[in-house]
């Protein structure tokens, strides 16, 4: 048996993508039966929203494919580089910002980017969707189902 895997994801506010990709996650890891494996959980470099629900038009996007989002925003700190294994980033602000917090060298590794698990080239970030349309909540739904698949496939670290 490995050991558990903790993941963290991290976006600006912890109200869109990241909560999101956590809700998916969760549910994969679920339906894998791994769920003793894994220790999920999401941040934000930013803390306007702390303590806050899921963006609502987040909340339903979410919810119309199978994943209840019920986690409370949290601002990220470097504490968190610590407790996890892998912090997922969604665009270079995150990254940046998530590795200014690190202040060793194995802290700034674990802070990788998230985009890349898509495993399309043309994905550069997960598109962050809270000043447009309600399309940009799927499409962020539609990679963060194809990155979650690929991090659940991978072998444990
Ligand atoms: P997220 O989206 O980083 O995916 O949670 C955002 C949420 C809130 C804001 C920006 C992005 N905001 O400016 O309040």
């Amino acid at each position: 048996m490995s050991t558990p895997r903790r993941v963290l994801f991290v976006c600006l506010g912890n109200i869109c993508r990241s909560p999101a990709a956590e809700g998916v996650m969760r549910e994969h890891v679920r339906k894998a039966g791994q769920t003793e494996l894994w220790s999920i959980a999401s941040a934000g470099t930013a803390g306007y929203h702390v303590g806050n629900l899921p963006d609502e038009r987040m909340q339903v996007a979410a919810a119309r494919r199978g994943y209840p989002l019920t986690s409370r925003a949290q601002k990220l700190s470097r504490r968190h580089l610590q407790d996890y294994d892998l912090v997922l980033v969604m665009d270079e602000d995150n990254l940046r910002a998530a590795r200014a917090l690190a202040q060793t060298e194995e802290e700034r590794q674990r802070v990788q980017p998230f985009w890349t698990l898509v495993g399309d080239p043309a994905v550069t970030h997960i598109p962050d969707p809270y000043y447009g349309g309600l399309e940009g909540f799927e499409t962020v739904l539609d990679l963060l189902e194809k990155g979650c698949r690929r991090l659940l496939g991978r072998p444990g670290s």
